[in-house]
């Protein structure tokens, strides 16, 4: 859902699309909610602790990494959320900064999603046991629980149906 959303991102700002502000509360609410809320909680409060048990380091790579980059995405996430009323204002200037800003998201979460593919979860399966998935499961089923399954599926098939139509620049459609 995440890689989906970033790569709508991507191509938005390779392919010069058109960034509607409807579209773009919602990525930062996506992102927000989904990505860092829930997903960034279930790593961090979760399966990462559950590494660190196992004998993997806390600190540095990858972990330590992983985690200053849940970071600089809370922080480009605020930044966005920050750049939209100029940018729907039509603020001279405001359309290159938002553009910097969802292409310096993109690339974070990219190389984030390949660290932890390539890197993370071949790690993990040798490490975790079968309790341990069921453990984590239950626990991420709790956590869907607080932010509410109705916003999940909700946030699910925004990802699912993301798109920035072709048309050049501009706040309009
Ligand atoms: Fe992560
Ligand atoms: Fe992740």
């Amino acid at each position: 859902m995440i890689e989906h959303v970033v790569n709508a991102l991507s191509e938005a700002v390779d392919q010069q699309r058109r960034l509607d502000v409807d579209t773009l509360h919602s990525v930062v609410e996506f992102l927000g909610t989904y990505a860092d809320r829930r997903h960034h909680e279930r790593e961090e409060a979760l399966f990462f602790p559950l590494l660190v048990r196992r004998g993997v380091p806390p600190q540095g790579c990858p972990i330590g990494g992983l985690n200053n980059d849940h970071a600089k995405g809370r922080a480009l996430v605020a930044t966005l959320a920050d750049q939209i009323p100029a940018y729907a204002q039509q603020h001279p200037d405001a359309e290159r900064a938002l553009r910097q800003t969802l292409g310096d998201i993109a690339r974070l979460y990219r190389h984030h999603l390949w660290m932890e593919d390539a890197m993370v979860f071949p790690m993990a399966e040798r490490l975790v046991s079968e309790d341990d998935h069921q453990e984590l499961l239950a626990k991420f089923i709790d956590l869907d629980r607080v932010i509410g399954p109705a916003v999940v599926a909700r946030l699910e098939r925004f990802a699912d149906t993301i798109s920035f139509p072709a048309g050049g620049t501009g706040t309009a459609g």
